[in-house]
């Protein structure tokens, strides 16, 4: 017998559109995942019905790639305008998805960070010393900085050297700005992004920046003939094992907008949330000390393969990304009308959204889940996880690519960080959460002081 799916009480027309808060909209559907315990809800946003689903089981059925795909909506639809048919919007049908997918998959494996190692040394050095030079320090700033100049570092060989200047970068401004205009458009009626012009050109014009800067860095690579060991070097060479074709220079500009903002407010956003807890765990925080002093005493300069045997620190970095998944939720649709749990019937082609947080910390899934508990993630303790209660970086074949780059270096930075300084939060900061494509804490600054044994 088929059943309702639980669908909290709207208006007229705008559904539950209206009751969406544009601040704290994870925290929104969090509470209402908490007030509706099996596991989804319906809501009717302004015409637009989607059903959120966090119980492992459910989540398991929607991740079956046989039956829902990714599709390419709001926020997405609007990314789309500057990353065009990039990994990240372009839609499953489009051939050049499995075509970049297949030329890309291996310059992402885990072998292949030895590779980008020395750049992420380079630039999380960078942000040592920048903190030397700093009593206080604004997390959530410093780590974007880390993230972008890592990202166009090692993938495509400029140095934004952002740690010299206030100022970001005028590309990484186009970039920022262009990202928060493309999330008000997915708060806002078309109606009223269409009566908006000043925002419109504004939105074009700093479109215009992000492509002019990356299809020069294209153009001059090019032309100086170099086999660089980089993404970029690899997208201009390599051609499909499958098709035989190559990428063409419009969808290698497309990679690079990718790469640079789905690795940026990701990486930054774990770090950031991973000192934030570190900070409300001093326990966990004395394990990291200790594993640095051990595996990274005095001044040793970090091999690739040190980084490697960390074992508290990726724990660490596991954990916080149970608890506070930068991406909050996934977006995925039916192929076909099919039936969930084997009573709720759904149309061909509903929207689904995957719900991080209340998955994450599903009481039957996880045991003590608001618990920031490293030991989870000990292999005996991990082999007992229900297999679709942890979804941080996505799913099937849309699932990050960028996983292993972003962790290899998000291992490093911290490594690199608590091995030097003590870190510590006088104000007593409580946790404000910035929502934007991703969330990431606003507003947290942290003292930091050389550690004794290193002046
Ligand atoms: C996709 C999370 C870092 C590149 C995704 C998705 C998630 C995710 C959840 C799936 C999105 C969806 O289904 O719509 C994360 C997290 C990161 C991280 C939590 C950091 C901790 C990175 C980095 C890069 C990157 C560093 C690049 C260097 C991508 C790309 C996709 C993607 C290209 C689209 C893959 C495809 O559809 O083929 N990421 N990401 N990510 N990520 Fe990441």
């Amino acid at each position: 017998m088929s059943a309702a799916i639980p669908t909290p009480r709207g208006l007229p027309i705008v559904g539950n559109g209206l009751q969406v808060p544009v601040e704290g909209t994870h925290r929104f559907f969090a509470d209402l995942a908490a007030q509706n315990p099996g596991g989804l809800f319906k809501l009717n946003l302004a015409g637009r019905h989607v059903i959120f689903v966090y119980d492992p089981d459910l989540v398991a059925e929607v991740c079956d790639e046989s039956r829902f795909y990714k599709p390419i909506d709001p926020p997405l639809a609007h990314v789309r305008d500057f990353a065009g048919d990039g990994l990240f919007t372009a839609r499953g049908e489009e051939e050049v998805w499995g075509q970049a997918h297949r030329i890309l998959l291996p310059a992402f494996s885990q072998r292949s960070m030895k590779a980008y190692f020395p750049q992420m040394l380079e630039v999380a050095t960078d942000l040592v010393r920048a903190w030397e030079a700093r009593g206080e320090v604004d997390v959530s700033d410093d780590m974007t900085r880390l993230a972008l100049d890592t990202i166009t570092l090692a993938g495509f060989g400029q140095a934004f050297k952002s740690f010299d200047k206030p100022e970001l970068h005028p590309f990484l401004q186009a970039m920022g700005n262009a990202l928060t205009e493309a999330m008000n458009r997915t708060r806002q009626l078309p109606v009223v992004t269409g009566l908006k012009r000043r925002a419109d050109a504004a939105y074009r014009a700093d479109i215009a920046v992000m492509q002019e800067t990356v299809d020069e860095v294209i153009r001059v690579r090019r032309a100086s003939g170099e086999k660089a060991n980089d993404l970029l070097g690899l997208m201009l060479d390599a051609t499909d094992p499958v098709t035989g074709e190559a990428l063409s220079d419009e969808n290698i500009r497309n990679q690079v907008l990718t790469f640079l903002i789905a690795g940026h407010e990701t990486t930054s956003g774990t770090l950031s949330f991973a000192l934030h807890l570190l900070l409300r765990n001093p326990h966990v925080l004395a394990q990291a000390y200790a594993e640095v002093d051990r595996m990274l005493p005095g001044d040793t300069v970090p091999t690739y393969e040190t980084i490697m045997k960390l074992d508290v620190i990726p724990r660490i970095l596991d954990e916080t990304l149970r608890l506070l998944s930068p991406i909050p939720g996934i977006g995925l649709a039916s192929r076909k009308a099919t039936t969930l749990a084997g009573k709720y019937e759904i149309p061909a082609h509903q929207k689904i959204a995957v719900l991080m947080k209340p998955l994450h910390t599903d009481p039957a899934a996880w045991p003590d889940p608001e618990a920031f508990d490293i030991d989870r993630w000990l292999p005996e303790r991990k082999a007992t996880h229900h297999p679709h209660a942890y979804k941080p970086f996505g799913n099937g074949e849309r699932a990050c690519i960028g996983r292993q780059f972003a962790l290899t270096e998000a291992r490093l930075a911290l490594a690199m960080l608590l091995r030097r300084f003590a870190i510590s939060d006088p104000a007593g900061y409580q946790l404000q959460i910035k929502q934007t494509l991703t969330i990431k804490p606003e507003g947290f600054r942290l003292r930091v002081r050389v550690r004794q044994d290193h002046e």
